[in-house]
């Protein structure tokens, strides 16, 4: 009895991510375009019900992780609300989030049964944190990341490293996990649309790891064991309380072991972070016949990596990337 979450290259899908937002308190600038973007109509937006009523479908068909992006998540009026339905389906129940409204939702989080938080945070310096955020939140982004770890919520930080911009803070990051037991995720730049990504503002896991080496000492800098479906190579300084890892989706794809499956703000099924074949479950849900259809077709559509874009010049060809959504717009 084959599973019909399963691919054409073997690949069971049991993670979704959900974008419940497209809106953002924050103006990343390798997120999405200065101009900013075309915001979808309200009416085309997935309600918290039509949101639930599609995670209901994927915990059946055996999806046990959701994960809530944006934009940012905590902007969404009806954000606890969501939260708190999501909490009831049994399933392992996480966000990804810039930490700004955070305070506001520790219980939210708790009653759940929120474990674990990805914060995204690019900089230790306020001056540097602004102009990549073009705002000003810094300091209350870094009180929330330890009130959630007062809370006993496991955290790990993201952080884009640009070539030139932050990758001078690689070792200032690593030392945050001297005395904390957090993780810090330093992420290979990605090009959306928009973004004005290109080869040069690439710092590559290598490079990441050749830093680490050389301030702490090669034998100082274990390798630790990866779980079966993580994004990131995970490591940890000699002694130290928390970890680091490199997301290498530029130079090390992880794409063969892959069970991500995303749910569009606008209700649209993307079968990997760089496809732009989508298929909208939202008019199928408001017409009222089974999405299931659908789901299966989507995921048995999946490329076996990088939605195509499979050889570097395919993936830097800014002809082919610049096809998929900004960034904001899938939710990482
Ligand atoms: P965990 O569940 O904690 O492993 O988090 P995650 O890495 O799945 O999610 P998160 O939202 O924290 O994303 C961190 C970085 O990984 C972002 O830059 C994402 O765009 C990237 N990422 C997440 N999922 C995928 C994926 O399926 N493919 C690629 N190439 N990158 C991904
Ligand atoms: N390349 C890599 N990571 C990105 N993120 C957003 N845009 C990019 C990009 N162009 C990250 C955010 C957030 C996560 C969901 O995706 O920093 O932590
Ligand atoms: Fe920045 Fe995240 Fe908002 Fe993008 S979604 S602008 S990365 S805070």
């Amino acid at each position: 009895n084959k599973n019909p979450m399963q691919d054409n290259h073997g690949r069971a899908h049991n993670y979704l991510r959900i974008s419940i937002t497209e809106h953002c308190n924050l103006r990343c600038t390798y997120c999405m375009p200065a101009e900013g973007i075309a915001l979808t109509p309200r009416a085309h937006l997935m309600t918290a019900e039509e949101i639930v009523t599609i995670a209901q479908t994927f915990v059946k068909l055996g999806v046990n992780k959701i994960r809530l992006t944006g934009g940012e998540p905590l902007v969404r009026k009806d954000a606890k609300n969501i939260i708190a339905e999501l909490g009831k389906l049994g399933v392992e129940l996480t966000l990804t989030t810039n930490g700004i409204l955070v305070h506001d939702f520790i219980d939210t989080f708790k009653e759940a049964g929120i474990t674990t938080l990805n914060v995204s945070i690019d900089s230790l310096k306020q001056d540097k944190f602004n102009e990549i955020t073009r705002r000003n939140y810094f300091e209350k982004v870094i009180e929330n990341i330890g009130l959630l770890e007062e809370n006993g919520f496991k955290v790990k930080l993201n952080v884009v490293v640009i070539k030139g911009f932050n990758d001078n803070e690689i070792v200032d990051f690593i030392e945050l996990t001297k005395e904390r037991n957090i993780q810090i995720r330093f992420i290979e730049f990605m090009p959306f649309d928009g973004n004005r990504w290109n080869k040069e503002k690439l710092v590559s896991y290598a490079e990441i790891l050749s830093q680490a080496n050389d301030f702490y000492g090669e034998d100082n800098v274990n390798r630790l064991q990866d779980r079966p479906n993580d994004t990131s190579k995970n490591h940890k300084i000699e002694s130290y309380k928390g970890s680091f890892s490199v997301i290498s989706s530029v130079t090390n794809p992880f794409c063969s072991t892959c069970n991500r499956i995303r749910l569009t703000a606008d209700g649209k099924l993307k079968n990997c972070l760089f496809s732009n074949t989508e298929t909208s479950l939202l008019d199928t849900l408001r017409a009222g016949d089974s999405i299931e259809p659908l789901i299966f077709q989507n995921i048995k559509s999946k490329f076996a990596m990088r939605g195509g874009m499979d050889d570097d010049a395919k993936f830097q060809d800014p002809l082919l990337f610049s096809k998929n959504r900004s960034m904001i717009k899938i939710g990482g």
